[in-house]
């Protein structure tokens, strides 16, 4: 179920339909949902965590008890949504979906936390958004399992203490660092999620293509998986689009020449990067001579906001060796250098 309290309140989703980008889309909303795996089983990639989640989950039906408040964190589109729904799967619970944007009132948080079942699981995305009044009444939800909620006023202003079914919070951030000190220790489990191998993602891609019935070879998804930037998400995204793209030039089988034909018409280089990315890159390398630049400048010299350069775009940059952190702002490494140069010399080859 996804919980949204009136319109305004939705989680905010990237109306942006573009190819790479890891934000979540309305559209990914009701793909994701359709395809999403419901079991460890099917759920592939992260292993150490499943193992971990699995033992956890063991332990807390031998005692009895619910499970551990979870944190998921790390960059978008790697399926904490999607562990989570496992999660409340595999433990036999309900599961209410909602973000801390939609939870901006203290009577959302409260009525929420009202509503839950004995044992239910309760997702709130971009946990490190939920401001001060609205974590503040989590605390002893967490805790203890109560609310307390103040009636009358003046003079005769009273707390009153009331319980809240035992249920299992997880919390999901791509900003971990953002998250407050008392917020993060409530959570019994805090895991990072990492970007996918490129056989997990060969992996993901011919299970939705078998979902979506799409005819695919293994070269064919081992292409896809190359140009997914470590994530699921743009992974099962790409698949659609060379699938689309197979029916309308060939026969409609994803074979590793159609799908790198597809993926070159949709700008995504070979290493999964796309316009963005690159621009990024060449601003740093072109007007900057390289770095360091701050965040901001960067963000301005590219017409970006500098949230999503810094939880969408970075983390794989960062995590494949194209740019450094530096106190002084962002630098491009010898390695991006090269890539630059040769794609460079790629397109001034073709020119002639
Ligand atoms: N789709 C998105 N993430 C997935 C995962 N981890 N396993 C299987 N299918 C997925």
């Amino acid at each position: 179920m996804i919980i949204s309290d009136d319109d305004n309140k939705k989680p905010k989703l990237n109306k942006r339909t573009e190819k790479l980008s890891p934000s979540v889309t309305e559209f990914d909303m009701t793909f994701e949902n359709n395809i999403r795996p419901k079991t460890f089983d099917s759920y592939i990639g992260q292993t150490n965590l499943k193992n971990m989640l699995k033992i956890s989950i063991e332990a807390a039906k031998k005692r009895e008890v619910p499970l551990d408040h979870l944190l998921f964190y790390g960059p978008p589109g790697l399926g904490k949504t999607t562990l989570a729904c496992v999660i409340a799967n595999e433990t036999g619970a309900d599961i209410k979906i909602t973000s801390a944007p939609a939870l901006e009132r203290p009577r959302d948080i409260i009525g929420i936390l009202m509503s839950l079942k004995a044992g239910e699981v309760l997702f709130i995305d971009e946990i490190h958004r939920l401001n001060k009044v609205a974590e503040e009444i989590l605390y002893p939800a967490m805790e203890d399992f109560y609310l307390d909620m103040n009636t009358g006023k003046g003079q005769s202003l009273k707390t009153l203490r009331v319980p809240v079914p035992k249920f299992t919070l997880i919390g999901a951030t791509t900003k971990a660092g953002s998250l407050s000190g008392p917020l993060r220790d409530r959570f019994g489990i805090v895991h990072r999620l990492e970007f996918y191998s490129d056989e997990e993602l060969k992996q993901v891609v011919k299970r939705t293509a078998d979902i979506l019935n799409i005819k695919i070879t293994d070269d064919g998804a081992v292409a896809i998986s190359k140009r997914s930037r470590g994530t699921p998400r743009i992974a099962n995204r790409l698949v659609k689009r060379v699938a689309d793209y197979a029916i309308v030039i060939a026969d409609g089988i994803v074979n590793e020449k159609i799908a790198n034909d597809a993926l070159d018409n949709l700008n995504i280089d070979k290493f999964g990067l796309d316009t963005t990315d690159r621009a990024l890159l060449t601003v740093i390398a072109e007007k900057y001579q390289g770095g360091p630049v701050g965040l901001e400048t960067l963000a301005a010299s590219l017409g970006e906001d500098s949230k999503t350069i810094e939880e969408v775009y970075e983390p794989y940059l960062l995590q494949e060796g194209f740019i450094q952190r530096t106190s002084k702002g962002r630098k491009l490494t010898p390695y991006a250098a090269k890539m630059l140069k040769l794609q460079l010399d790629d397109m001034q080859q073709s020119l002639f």
